[in-house]
């Protein structure tokens, strides 16, 4: 087990399922204290008795990463019920598979407002409650292969995790001096709930013509041979929670079975 996660206060956004779910409850396995956050209360709230009937510490919060004083919100309930905030997950995201040509305005503040405006949030937010109590502290943040890599058919959700690399980078430079660190995971093709969605819009434009076929082409590009599942982020995860990572920041590590090389 990496050391010193055990009764950390850790909050994870897009929690109430998928890779921030699995994210959370791994935490919750090594001791921490989680705060289950997600636009679906109902999921978050599901996810957190889960983690509790299996004796783990966790409380569910409904956030909107996108609205500053939900996430205000989310840090006073976590800091209440926790005493603290030592990691942010900060992982809540959208997907739209749409080909160039046709993204629009809405279709582009739709994306970047919950995957790269959200993190800007919740990151300033939580660094805010990090300086105030003194001692530091952990952002990991959510980005993808496609902030490293502009994928035709999701240049708008390329541009939004692109930002995410970029706020990452910033935030280190930024804090480094308060111990506050900023670090991002690149996740490559995970099977999820979003997947069906990239992979259905695939199909809805006529990019592929039967289901899957998109998440199979993407998830052969592997060099480990098959796609993710959410349990595959979680070591990388934990390392980044953990004091095993204090001297690390700034960067943004591919967990993608090998798929982008940088
Ligand atoms: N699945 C993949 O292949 C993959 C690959 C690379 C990166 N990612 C990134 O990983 C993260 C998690 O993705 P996932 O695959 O688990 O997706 P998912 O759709 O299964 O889960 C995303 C969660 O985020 C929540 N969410 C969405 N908008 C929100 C908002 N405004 N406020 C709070 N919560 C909100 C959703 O309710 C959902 O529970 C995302 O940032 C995604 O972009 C996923």
């Amino acid at each position: 087990m990496p050391t010193n996660i055990q009764e950390k206060s850790i909050i994870v956004t897009g929690a109430g399922r998928g890779i921030g779910a699995e994210i959370a409850r791994g935490l919750a396995a090594d001791g921490a204290r989680v705060t289950i956050a997600d636009l679906s209360g109902d999921n978050a709230g599901a996810v957190a008795a889960s983690i509790r009937d299996g004796g783990g510490k966790a409380i569910a919060v409904a956030v909107d990463v996108r609205d500053r004083a939900s996430v205000r919100a989310m840090i006073e309930e976590t800091v209440r019920a926790h005493g603290r905030l030592d990691v942010i997950f900060n992982n809540a995201g959208v997907a739209q598979t749409k080909p160039f040509l046709e993204i629009t305005e809405e279709d582009w503040r739709f994306v970047t407002d919950v995957n790269a405006l959200g993190v800007l949030i919740g990151m300033q937010e939580s660094i805010r409650q990090m300086l105030s109590q003194g001692g530091g502290g952990k952002i990991v943040n959510t980005a993808s292969i496609a902030g490293k890599q502009g994928y035709e058919p999701l240049a708008h959700y390329s541009a939004s995790k692109f930002a995410v690399v970029a706020l990452t980078q910033a935030a280190a430079r930024a804090f480094g001096k308060e111990r506050i660190t900023a670090n991002a995971i690149c996740p490559g093709v995970v099977a999820t709930d979003m997947w069906k969605v990239i992979d259905g819009g695939f199909k809805e434009h006529g990019l592929t013509s039967r289901d899957n076929e998109a998440f199979d082409n993407f998830a052969g590009i592997a060099v480990l041979g098959r796609a993710s599942a959410p349990a595959d982020l979680v070591g990388v995860a934990r390392f980044l929670a953990s004091s095993d990572s204090d001297f690390m920041t700034g960067q943004s590590l591919m967990v993608d079975g090998g798929m982008v090389f940088v």
